[in-house]
């Protein structure tokens, strides 16, 4: 008898990918490999292993991702300020390019001819894995029992029973949810209706700011060109950096973020995040580039943050537009040095320290006292040729349209008081 042929399949451990092992054996007559990827917030691999062989899967797999999560997705992403709709640190967004390339290398490397995933037809997740995919590997075919075959949660759990699937109903959480070391996502239940307040239950890594200390804490971020490299003095790797930033932000209540977002496939959806690590690290990295960054870099790199942001949100990792981008923000980095000192308190993380060896803030061009060594005969004539061309406006064009009170004109009748009112 000819082999079977395989199929890789992301494998969370869950009722979803449980069910997915059995339904594409069934299918398409595919042998299934589980790959469960470690990237940062799996609670019990070695369980989601034995789990995946015991519902059928011919191999399972785990792979620790966390390192190559952070370096390559994480960070690049911070450099950026990459925020989608001002809001969502990406946590989801990033994972998924990174799912994808380890989905095909396992697939090469088992000799599969398809990958499979989990998700629905109706969020952005789909796209993201299938365009990285695609992009990566061409000719591997993609299978999504979930998009192929929708189950509400009542029909999976049926067709779990009737194959001998062992499920933990007790797990069961009105909840969708999605985790990694960037942070948590949580839809549906109660909060698909704008109005609610998400209830307290949909929040595992944060406490509520009104529970969290009286004390503020002091935390001190270490920065090289815009990478976080220390946490109050020590060196870390990305990973235990992020993993104690989440704990420390989160005990103070800190990376709540309640979103209407709108989804790349045309809808809004009401999505609650908690990112307690990228929240502060968005915060300092953002104090440093202030200090380090001219204006028009700062405006610039702003206008990159919101491409970049869409571009990881709407599942274009693998593109040309990426590299460009970041070639941009990488060189945009090379003074981003130095330390943050942020306070935490009652779920906010607020800048109130900030140096650098790179740092553009001068103090005696600043100051108000004594030492001050702005020019300020310079300012006057600054001030001639920066007006320069607002008076030339008002002489040329509003005295010829208004008449002789033309400046008051440019305001509102209310408050004009003048003759310009009357006429
Ligand atoms: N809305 C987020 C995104 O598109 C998260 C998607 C996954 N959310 C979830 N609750 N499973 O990146």
């Amino acid at each position: 008898m000819a082999e079977k042929g395989k199929v890789v399949l992301a494998y969370s451990g869950g009722l979803d990918t449980s069910v997915a092992v059995q339904w594409i054996q069934e299918t398409y007559g595919l042998d299934v490999v589980a790959l469960t990827i470690d990237m940062g917030a799996q609670e019990d691999l070695p369980g989601a292993r034995q789990r995946a062989l015991d519902v059928g899967a011919v191999a399972a797999e785990v792979a620790d991702a966390r390192q190559v999560f952070v370096d390559y997705f994480c960070w690049p992403a911070l450099q950026a300020n990459a925020l989608y709709e001002d809001a969502y640190p990406l946590a989801t967004a990033l994972g998924r390019p990174l799912i994808a390339k380890l989905l095909v290398d396992t697939a090469r490397r088992h000799g599969a001819e398809a990958v499979a995933h989990g998700c629905t037809g109706k969020g952005n997740d789909q796209v993201r894995f299938d365009v990285g995919i695609r992009t990566l590997a061409p000719d591997m075919k993609i299978i999504a029992p979930a998009r192929e075959c929708y189950m509400t949660r009542e029909e999976a759990i049926d067709y779990a029973k009737k194959h001998g699937i062992a499920i933990d109903v007790t797990r069961k959480s009105p909840y969708s949810t999605d985790e990694n070391l960037w942070g948590r996502s949580i839809e549906c239940g109660a909060m698909e209706d704008p109005w609610n307040e998400p209830p307290e239950d949909a929040y595992r890594w944060t406490c509520d700011p009104q529970q969290a200390p009286q004390q503020p804490q002091y935390i001190e971020l270490g920065f090289e060109k815009g990478i976080p490299v220390a946490l109050d003095g020590e060196e870390l790797d990305g990973p235990v950096l992020i993993d104690r930033l989440n704990a420390a932000a989160g005990r103070h209540g800190i990376g709540r973020i309640d979103l209407v977002e709108n989804r790349l496939v045309g809808i809004k959806s009401r999505e609650i995040y908690e990112a307690p690590a990228a929240t502060v690290l968005h915060g300092a990295h953002n104090a440093l580039e202030s200090l380090c960054l001219t204006r028009p870099a700062r405006r610039f790199k702003a206008q990159v943050a919101s491409q970049y942001a869409d571009l990881v949100y709407d599942g274009l990792w693998y593109s040309g537009f990426h590299q460009d981008l970041r070639a941009y923000v990488l060189s945009s980095q090379r003074s981003v040095t130095g330390e943050v000192r942020m306070k935490l308190y009652r779920g906010n993380a607020v800048k109130v320290g900030v140096k650098s060896p790179y740092s553009l803030y001068n103090r005696s061009l600043a100051t108000y006292d004594e030492g001050d060594a702005f020019d300020h005969e310079a300012a006057l004539g600054f001030i001639e040729l920066h007006g320069l061309p607002s008076r030339i406006q008002s002489r040329c064009q509003h005295e010829t349209l208004y008449g002789a009170d033309a400046g008051a004109r440019i305001l509102p009748p209310e408050i004009r008081g003048s003759d310009a009112d009357r006429n």
